[in-house]
Protein backbone atom coordinates (compact mmCIF):
# COMPACT_ATOMS: atom_id res chain seq x y z
CA UNK A 1 0.00 0.00 0.00
CA UNK A 2 1.34 3.45 -0.57
CA UNK A 3 2.26 5.93 1.89
CA UNK A 4 0.89 9.04 0.66
CA UNK A 5 -3.31 8.45 0.97
CA UNK A 6 -5.33 11.88 -0.33
CA UNK A 7 -9.03 11.33 0.80
CA UNK A 8 -9.74 15.67 -0.18
CA UNK A 9 -7.94 18.14 -2.44
CA UNK A 10 -4.70 19.52 -0.67
CA UNK A 11 -5.57 21.88 1.34
CA UNK A 12 -8.76 20.34 2.34
CA UNK A 13 -11.71 21.93 4.15
CA UNK A 14 -9.88 21.95 7.31
CA UNK A 15 -6.77 23.20 6.41
CA UNK A 16 -8.88 25.71 4.51
CA UNK A 17 -10.34 26.81 7.46
CA UNK A 18 -7.40 27.20 10.34
CA UNK A 19 -5.45 29.41 7.02
CA UNK A 20 -8.55 31.60 7.34
CA UNK A 21 -7.29 31.96 11.40
CA UNK A 22 -3.86 31.98 10.71
CA UNK A 23 -4.26 34.90 8.33
CA UNK A 24 -6.56 36.85 10.64
CA UNK A 25 -4.13 36.42 13.33
CA UNK A 26 -0.62 35.48 12.95
CA UNK A 27 1.60 38.19 11.81
CA UNK A 28 2.17 37.86 7.79
CA UNK A 29 6.18 38.09 8.33
CA UNK A 30 5.96 34.11 9.81
CA UNK A 31 6.33 32.64 6.58
CA UNK A 32 4.56 29.34 5.78
CA UNK A 33 5.80 27.12 2.47
CA UNK A 34 2.77 25.01 1.86
CA UNK A 35 -1.01 25.74 3.25
CA UNK A 36 -1.48 22.53 5.13
CA UNK A 37 -2.30 22.37 9.00
CA UNK A 38 -0.32 19.49 10.50
CA UNK A 39 -2.27 16.82 13.18
CA UNK A 40 0.07 14.18 13.61
CA UNK A 41 3.56 12.82 12.21
CA UNK A 42 5.42 9.74 12.80
CA UNK A 43 9.09 8.73 10.95
CA UNK A 44 8.81 10.60 7.60
CA UNK A 45 4.94 10.82 7.06
CA UNK A 46 2.73 13.80 7.81
CA UNK A 47 -1.33 13.67 8.40
CA UNK A 48 -3.11 16.45 8.29
CA UNK A 49 -6.05 18.03 9.81
CA UNK A 50 -8.13 16.69 7.09
CA UNK A 51 -6.63 12.91 7.78
CA UNK A 52 -4.34 12.86 4.29
CA UNK A 53 -1.19 11.38 4.90
CA UNK A 54 2.04 13.26 2.80
CA UNK A 55 5.64 12.14 2.58
CA UNK A 56 7.63 14.54 4.08
CA UNK A 57 11.16 16.16 2.36
CA UNK A 58 10.96 19.34 4.61
CA UNK A 59 11.60 17.27 7.86
CA UNK A 60 10.83 20.94 9.82
CA UNK A 61 13.73 22.75 7.51
CA UNK A 62 16.13 19.87 8.10
CA UNK A 63 15.62 19.03 11.69
CA UNK A 64 14.33 15.77 11.46
CA UNK A 65 17.13 13.56 10.13
CA UNK A 66 16.37 10.90 12.99
CA UNK A 67 12.64 11.29 12.01
CA UNK A 68 9.36 12.89 13.16
CA UNK A 69 8.84 11.25 16.90
CA UNK A 70 11.61 9.46 16.93
CA UNK A 71 10.25 6.82 19.76
CA UNK A 72 13.93 6.60 21.71
CA UNK A 73 13.43 10.23 22.06
CA UNK A 74 10.12 10.59 22.51
CA UNK A 75 10.80 7.85 25.44
CA UNK A 76 13.58 10.22 26.55
CA UNK A 77 11.69 13.64 26.54
CA UNK A 78 8.70 11.65 28.01
CA UNK A 79 11.05 10.82 31.26
CA UNK A 80 12.69 14.48 31.65
CA UNK A 81 8.98 15.49 31.84
CA UNK A 82 8.58 13.36 34.86
CA UNK A 83 11.46 14.98 36.70
CA UNK A 84 11.49 18.69 36.09
CA UNK A 85 11.03 21.15 32.79
CA UNK A 86 13.55 24.04 33.31
CA UNK A 87 15.54 25.59 36.11
CA UNK A 88 17.49 27.07 34.25
CA UNK A 89 21.54 26.22 33.85
CA UNK A 90 22.55 29.68 34.75
CA UNK A 91 20.66 29.08 38.48
CA UNK A 92 20.11 25.34 39.29
CA UNK A 93 22.36 23.24 36.97
CA UNK A 94 21.79 19.59 35.80
CA UNK A 95 23.67 16.73 34.34
CA UNK A 96 22.02 16.02 30.88
CA UNK A 97 23.54 19.59 29.41
CA UNK A 98 26.78 18.75 30.89
CA UNK A 99 26.60 14.89 28.77
CA UNK A 100 25.01 16.86 25.35
CA UNK A 101 28.52 18.70 26.15
CA UNK A 102 31.20 15.99 26.79
CA UNK A 103 29.46 14.59 23.64
CA UNK A 104 29.55 16.82 21.73
CA UNK A 105 33.58 17.71 22.68
CA UNK A 106 34.17 13.78 21.48
CA UNK A 107 32.39 14.50 18.21
CA UNK A 108 32.98 17.38 16.96
CA UNK A 109 36.06 17.62 14.49
CA UNK A 110 39.72 19.18 15.46
CA UNK A 111 42.47 18.26 17.68
CA UNK A 112 43.08 18.66 21.65
CA UNK A 113 40.62 19.77 24.15
CA UNK A 114 36.93 21.05 23.17
CA UNK A 115 34.53 22.89 25.34
CA UNK A 116 31.00 23.21 24.51
CA UNK A 117 27.73 26.44 25.04
CA UNK A 118 24.13 25.66 24.36
CA UNK A 119 21.80 28.02 23.50
CA UNK A 120 17.85 27.85 22.00
CA UNK A 121 18.43 28.65 18.12
CA UNK A 122 20.65 27.89 15.13
CA UNK A 123 20.94 32.34 15.13
CA UNK A 124 21.65 32.76 18.74
CA UNK A 125 24.50 29.50 18.42
CA UNK A 126 26.08 31.95 15.52
CA UNK A 127 25.82 35.41 17.18
CA UNK A 128 27.56 33.51 20.15
CA UNK A 129 30.32 32.12 18.01
CA UNK A 130 30.69 35.25 17.11
CA UNK A 131 30.69 37.33 20.10
CA UNK A 132 33.41 34.18 21.61
CA UNK A 133 35.79 34.95 18.42
CA UNK A 134 35.68 38.50 18.99
CA UNK A 135 36.74 37.87 22.51
CA UNK A 136 39.44 35.42 21.65
CA UNK A 137 41.33 37.16 18.92
CA UNK A 138 40.13 40.72 20.52
CA UNK A 139 39.66 41.80 17.06
CA UNK A 140 35.97 43.28 15.09
CA UNK A 141 35.52 42.31 11.72
CA UNK A 142 33.75 39.13 10.34
CA UNK A 143 33.90 37.62 6.82
CA UNK A 144 31.30 35.76 5.57
CA UNK A 145 30.18 34.22 2.30
CA UNK A 146 27.69 35.46 -0.75
CA UNK A 147 24.38 33.20 -0.47
CA UNK A 148 25.19 32.34 2.85
CA UNK A 149 22.23 32.24 5.28
CA UNK A 150 22.95 32.53 9.07
CA UNK A 151 19.60 33.84 11.10
CA UNK A 152 17.33 36.13 11.65
CA UNK A 153 18.53 38.88 14.37
CA UNK A 154 20.31 41.05 13.22
CA UNK A 155 24.49 40.42 13.68
CA UNK A 156 22.79 36.82 11.61
CA UNK A 157 20.94 39.23 9.44
CA UNK A 158 24.25 40.91 8.42
CA UNK A 159 26.19 37.65 7.91
CA UNK A 160 23.29 35.85 5.79
CA UNK A 161 23.10 37.28 1.56
CA UNK A 162 19.88 36.90 0.38
CA UNK A 163 17.91 40.21 0.92
CA UNK A 164 14.53 39.75 -0.01
CA UNK A 165 13.03 38.10 2.22
CA UNK A 166 15.84 38.47 4.68
CA UNK A 167 17.35 41.57 4.67
CA UNK A 168 15.45 44.52 3.09
CA UNK A 169 13.68 47.02 4.73
CA UNK A 170 15.52 45.87 8.21
CA UNK A 171 18.69 48.23 7.45
CA UNK A 172 21.11 48.87 9.46
CA UNK A 173 22.63 45.79 10.20
CA UNK A 174 26.08 46.13 12.64
CA UNK A 175 29.11 46.66 11.01
CA UNK A 176 32.51 45.28 10.78
CA UNK A 177 30.79 42.24 7.79
CA UNK A 178 32.48 41.71 4.89
CA UNK A 179 31.29 39.19 2.11
CA UNK A 180 33.49 37.71 -0.45
CA UNK A 181 32.02 35.21 -2.93
CA UNK A 182 31.23 31.27 -2.27
CA UNK A 183 32.90 28.46 -4.50
CA UNK A 184 29.44 27.76 -6.62
CA UNK A 185 31.14 27.05 -9.26
CA UNK A 186 27.63 26.80 -11.42
CA UNK A 187 27.38 30.83 -11.13
CA UNK A 188 30.76 31.71 -10.28
CA UNK A 189 30.77 35.10 -9.40
CA UNK A 190 34.49 35.91 -11.20
CA UNK A 191 32.43 33.83 -14.46
CA UNK A 192 35.74 31.66 -14.26
CA UNK A 193 35.28 27.64 -14.16
CA UNK A 194 36.94 24.90 -11.91
CA UNK A 195 39.44 23.52 -11.87
CA UNK A 196 41.12 25.97 -14.43
CA UNK A 197 40.23 28.62 -12.10
CA UNK A 198 42.64 27.34 -9.98
CA UNK A 199 39.82 27.53 -6.96
CA UNK A 200 40.04 31.63 -7.51
CA UNK A 201 37.49 32.36 -4.91
CA UNK A 202 39.81 31.23 -1.98
CA UNK A 203 42.85 32.52 -3.04
CA UNK A 204 41.05 35.89 -3.57
CA UNK A 205 40.86 36.49 -0.12
CA UNK A 206 44.49 37.63 0.00
CA UNK A 207 43.32 39.96 -2.16
CA UNK A 208 40.54 41.21 0.25
CA UNK A 209 43.23 41.35 3.17
CA UNK A 210 44.67 43.88 0.96
CA UNK A 211 41.73 45.94 -0.87
CA UNK A 212 39.03 45.64 2.07
CA UNK A 213 39.98 44.59 5.27
CA UNK A 214 43.58 44.60 6.78
CA UNK A 215 43.61 40.41 7.87
CA UNK A 216 45.09 41.43 11.11
CA UNK A 217 41.45 43.02 11.90
CA UNK A 218 39.85 40.00 10.95
CA UNK A 219 38.55 37.91 14.10
CA UNK A 220 36.38 35.19 12.00
CA UNK A 221 35.44 33.31 8.49
CA UNK A 222 31.99 32.28 9.14
CA UNK A 223 31.39 29.22 6.67
CA UNK A 224 28.54 26.82 5.90
CA UNK A 225 30.43 23.40 4.54
CA UNK A 226 27.17 23.31 1.69
CA UNK A 227 25.32 26.76 1.62
CA UNK A 228 21.95 25.27 2.99
CA UNK A 229 19.05 28.20 1.78
CA UNK A 230 21.62 29.81 -0.54
CA UNK A 231 20.88 26.28 -2.11
CA UNK A 232 23.03 23.04 -1.37
CA UNK A 233 26.44 24.08 -2.82
CA UNK A 234 29.38 21.94 -2.29
CA UNK A 235 32.32 23.62 -2.80
CA UNK A 236 35.40 21.71 -4.81
CA UNK A 237 38.13 19.63 -2.72
CA UNK A 238 40.90 22.42 -2.27
CA UNK A 239 38.51 24.89 -1.14
CA UNK A 240 38.28 24.26 2.68
CA UNK A 241 41.73 23.35 3.02
CA UNK A 242 42.83 26.68 1.22
CA UNK A 243 40.69 28.64 3.45
CA UNK A 244 41.99 26.54 6.39
CA UNK A 245 45.66 27.78 5.47
CA UNK A 246 44.91 31.46 4.60
CA UNK A 247 43.21 31.56 7.87
CA UNK A 248 45.88 29.90 10.14
CA UNK A 249 48.24 32.04 8.40
CA UNK A 250 46.79 35.63 9.03
CA UNK A 251 45.66 34.13 12.82
CA UNK A 252 41.88 34.25 11.81
CA UNK A 253 39.18 31.66 13.23
CA UNK A 254 37.41 29.57 11.39
CA UNK A 255 33.70 29.05 12.29
CA UNK A 256 31.94 26.17 10.79
CA UNK A 257 28.05 26.80 10.54
CA UNK A 258 26.92 23.09 10.57
CA UNK A 259 23.34 23.71 11.66
CA UNK A 260 21.90 22.37 8.39
CA UNK A 261 24.86 20.22 7.62
CA UNK A 262 24.99 18.38 10.91
CA UNK A 263 23.95 15.27 12.35
CA UNK A 264 23.97 13.06 9.62
CA UNK A 265 22.63 14.80 7.17
CA UNK A 266 25.53 15.03 4.47
CA UNK A 267 26.68 11.01 5.32
CA UNK A 268 28.92 12.09 8.52
CA UNK A 269 27.99 13.38 11.40
CA UNK A 270 29.40 16.92 10.57
CA UNK A 271 30.15 18.03 6.49
CA UNK A 272 33.39 19.25 7.35
CA UNK A 273 34.48 16.03 8.59
CA UNK A 274 34.40 15.30 4.35
CA UNK A 275 35.54 18.28 3.21
CA UNK A 276 38.71 19.01 4.66
CA UNK A 277 36.94 21.62 6.85
CA UNK A 278 39.05 22.23 10.27
CA UNK A 279 36.70 24.36 12.17
CA UNK A 280 37.77 26.44 15.19
CA UNK A 281 34.49 26.54 16.29
CA UNK A 282 31.64 25.05 15.18
CA UNK A 283 27.75 25.79 15.55
CA UNK A 284 24.99 22.93 15.57
CA UNK A 285 21.31 23.44 15.97
CA UNK A 286 18.22 21.65 13.48
CA UNK A 287 18.71 17.61 14.19
CA UNK A 288 20.59 18.08 16.96
CA UNK A 289 17.42 16.96 19.02
CA UNK A 290 15.14 16.08 16.93
CA UNK A 291 12.23 18.53 17.08
CA UNK A 292 13.29 21.05 19.86
CA UNK A 293 14.86 24.16 20.03
CA UNK A 294 18.11 24.23 20.80
CA UNK A 295 21.56 24.81 19.68
CA UNK A 296 24.87 24.48 20.57
CA UNK A 297 28.56 26.50 19.68
CA UNK A 298 31.97 23.77 20.27
CA UNK A 299 35.40 24.81 19.71
CA UNK A 300 39.17 24.88 21.27
CA UNK A 301 38.58 24.95 24.98
CA UNK A 302 41.09 28.02 25.33
CA UNK A 303 39.02 29.66 22.66
CA UNK A 304 35.60 28.69 24.19
CA UNK A 305 36.87 30.36 27.80
CA UNK A 306 37.70 33.37 25.86
CA UNK A 307 34.46 35.14 27.47
CA UNK A 308 34.29 35.36 30.99
CA UNK A 309 31.80 34.19 33.78
CA UNK A 310 28.35 35.38 32.99
CA UNK A 311 29.04 36.32 29.53
CA UNK A 312 27.14 33.34 27.58
CA UNK A 313 24.11 31.74 28.05
CA UNK A 314 20.58 32.67 28.61
CA UNK A 315 17.22 31.91 30.63
CA UNK A 316 15.98 28.91 28.63
CA UNK A 317 19.35 27.80 27.05
CA UNK A 318 20.05 24.24 27.26
CA UNK A 319 16.41 23.34 28.03
CA UNK A 320 16.45 19.93 30.34
CA UNK A 321 14.09 17.81 28.26
CA UNK A 322 16.03 19.35 24.92
CA UNK A 323 19.04 18.11 25.99
CA UNK A 324 17.48 14.59 26.98
CA UNK A 325 16.50 14.37 23.68
CA UNK A 326 19.99 15.29 21.86
CA UNK A 327 21.47 12.33 24.34
CA UNK A 328 18.89 10.37 22.28
CA UNK A 329 19.31 11.80 19.05
CA UNK A 330 23.22 11.40 18.44
CA UNK A 331 22.33 7.44 19.87
CA UNK A 332 20.40 6.91 17.38
CA UNK A 333 22.18 8.19 14.78
CA UNK A 334 25.03 5.54 15.45
CA UNK A 335 22.71 2.71 16.60
CA UNK A 336 21.27 2.67 13.21
CA UNK A 337 23.92 3.77 11.00
CA UNK A 338 22.13 6.85 9.69
CA UNK A 339 25.38 8.70 7.93
CA UNK A 340 25.39 5.56 5.74
CA UNK A 341 22.07 5.64 5.18
CA UNK A 342 22.44 9.02 4.35
CA UNK A 343 24.59 8.14 1.70
CA UNK A 344 21.99 5.41 0.23
CA UNK A 345 19.36 7.89 0.65
CA UNK A 346 21.36 10.77 -1.75
CA UNK A 347 22.35 8.20 -4.16
CA UNK A 348 19.12 7.14 -5.15
CA UNK A 349 18.06 10.29 -5.84
CA UNK A 350 20.71 11.16 -8.20
CA UNK A 351 20.12 8.17 -10.39
CA UNK A 352 16.72 9.30 -10.75
CA UNK A 353 17.55 13.06 -10.88
CA UNK A 354 20.55 12.15 -13.47
CA UNK A 355 17.79 11.30 -15.94
CA UNK A 356 15.47 14.23 -14.88
CA UNK A 357 18.67 16.54 -16.02
CA UNK A 358 19.25 14.55 -19.72
CA UNK A 359 15.16 14.64 -20.13
CA UNK A 360 14.03 18.18 -19.49
CA UNK A 361 15.81 21.75 -20.11
CA UNK A 362 14.42 22.54 -16.42
CA UNK A 363 16.54 20.67 -14.95
CA UNK A 364 19.96 22.54 -15.04
CA UNK A 365 22.18 21.07 -12.46
CA UNK A 366 22.07 18.28 -9.83
CA UNK A 367 23.86 18.59 -6.57
CA UNK A 368 24.57 17.47 -2.98
CA UNK A 369 26.18 15.89 -0.98
CA UNK A 370 24.78 12.48 1.31
CA UNK A 371 21.40 12.95 1.88
CA UNK A 372 21.61 16.88 1.33
CA UNK A 373 20.65 16.75 -2.15
CA UNK A 374 18.82 19.25 -5.00
CA UNK A 375 18.07 20.84 -8.29
CA UNK A 376 18.88 24.03 -9.59
CA UNK A 377 15.90 24.55 -12.02
CA UNK A 378 16.89 27.14 -14.73
CA UNK A 379 14.39 28.24 -17.70
CA UNK A 380 17.33 27.06 -20.14
CA UNK A 381 20.48 25.45 -19.50
CA UNK A 382 22.70 27.33 -21.37
CA UNK A 383 21.47 30.88 -20.40
CA UNK A 384 21.36 29.52 -16.77
CA UNK A 385 18.21 31.82 -15.85
CA UNK A 386 17.09 31.06 -12.24
CA UNK A 387 13.38 29.59 -12.93
CA UNK A 388 11.77 30.73 -9.70
CA UNK A 389 8.43 30.72 -10.82
CA UNK A 390 8.33 26.88 -11.92
CA UNK A 391 10.42 25.91 -8.77
CA UNK A 392 7.32 27.79 -7.09
CA UNK A 393 5.07 25.84 -9.41
CA UNK A 394 6.76 22.44 -8.78
CA UNK A 395 6.76 22.35 -4.93
CA UNK A 396 2.89 23.33 -5.28
CA UNK A 397 2.06 20.05 -7.54
CA UNK A 398 4.50 18.46 -5.00
CA UNK A 399 2.39 19.10 -2.17
CA UNK A 400 -1.14 18.95 -3.62
CA UNK A 401 -0.41 15.20 -4.80
CA UNK A 402 1.17 14.28 -1.50
CA UNK A 403 4.99 15.22 -0.87
CA UNK A 404 6.00 18.28 0.84
CA UNK A 405 8.98 20.36 -0.32
CA UNK A 406 10.73 23.18 0.30
CA UNK A 407 12.60 25.79 -2.40
CA UNK A 408 15.91 27.15 -1.79
CA UNK A 409 18.63 29.49 -3.35
CA UNK A 410 19.66 33.05 -3.45
CA UNK A 411 17.31 32.92 -6.72
CA UNK A 412 14.77 30.85 -5.38
CA UNK A 413 14.65 28.38 -8.02
CA UNK A 414 16.12 25.24 -6.14
CA UNK A 415 14.22 22.27 -4.83
CA UNK A 416 16.17 21.01 -1.54
CA UNK A 417 15.73 17.58 -0.24
CA UNK A 418 16.16 17.34 3.75
CA UNK A 419 13.78 14.37 4.50
CA UNK A 420 14.15 12.19 7.64
CA UNK A 421 17.02 9.77 7.12
CA UNK A 422 14.54 7.28 8.62
CA UNK A 423 12.06 6.54 5.32
CA UNK A 424 12.09 3.55 4.07
CA UNK A 425 13.19 2.86 0.15
CA UNK A 426 9.75 2.19 -0.96
CA UNK A 427 9.03 5.34 1.05
CA UNK A 428 11.45 7.12 -0.99
CA UNK A 429 11.15 5.94 -4.08
CA UNK A 430 7.00 6.69 -4.00
CA UNK A 431 7.92 10.72 -2.89
CA UNK A 432 10.85 10.64 -6.26
CA UNK A 433 8.00 9.37 -8.34
CA UNK A 434 5.60 12.30 -7.71
CA UNK A 435 8.80 14.79 -7.60
CA UNK A 436 9.39 13.32 -11.63
CA UNK A 437 5.66 13.80 -11.99
CA UNK A 438 5.88 17.68 -10.51
CA UNK A 439 9.06 18.39 -12.79
CA UNK A 440 6.85 16.61 -15.68
CA UNK A 441 3.90 18.64 -15.70
CA UNK A 442 6.04 22.11 -15.30
CA UNK A 443 8.48 21.09 -17.97
CA UNK A 444 5.77 19.83 -20.39
CA UNK A 445 3.66 23.04 -19.57
CA UNK A 446 6.79 25.41 -19.99
CA UNK A 447 7.05 23.81 -23.03
CA UNK A 448 3.72 23.66 -24.40
CA UNK A 449 3.61 27.38 -23.87
CA UNK A 450 7.15 28.34 -25.79
CA UNK A 451 5.28 25.79 -28.67
CA UNK A 452 2.50 28.16 -28.89
CA UNK A 453 4.41 31.57 -28.46
CA UNK A 454 6.70 30.49 -31.29
C1 LIG B 1 23.16 27.31 8.05
C2 LIG B 1 22.16 27.95 8.96
N1 LIG B 1 22.59 28.78 9.92
C3 LIG B 1 21.72 29.36 10.77
C4 LIG B 1 20.37 29.14 10.68
C5 LIG B 1 19.42 29.81 11.65
O1 LIG B 1 18.87 28.87 12.49
P1 LIG B 1 17.53 29.24 13.33
O2 LIG B 1 16.43 29.35 12.33
O3 LIG B 1 17.37 28.08 14.27
O4 LIG B 1 17.81 30.52 14.04
C6 LIG B 1 19.88 28.28 9.68
C7 LIG B 1 18.43 28.05 9.53
O5 LIG B 1 17.92 27.65 8.50
C8 LIG B 1 20.79 27.67 8.80
O6 LIG B 1 20.38 26.84 7.82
Amino acid sequence: MSTIQLCTPIPGPRSQALMKRRNAAVAQGAYHATPVFVARAEGAVVEDVDGNRLIDFAGGIGCLNTGHRAPAVVEAVRRQLDRFLHTSFNVLPYESYVAVCERLNSIVPGKGPKKTVLVNTGAEAVENAIKIARRYTKRPAIVCFEDAFHGRTYMTMALTSKTHPYKAGFEPFPGDVYRIPYAYCYRCSYSMQYPSCDVHCARHLEDTFKRTVAAESVAAIVVEPVLGEGGFVVPPAEFFPLLGEICRRHGILLIADEIQTGFARTGAMFACERLGLEPDLITMAKSLTGGLPMAAVTGRAEIMDAPGVGQLGGTFAGNPAACEAALAVLDMIEREGLCARADVLGERFRQRAAKWQARWELVGEVRGLGAMQALELVRSKETRQPADEETKQVSQYCYEHGLVTITAGSYSNVIRLLMPLVLTDAQMDEALDVLEAALGHVAEKKGALAAQRG
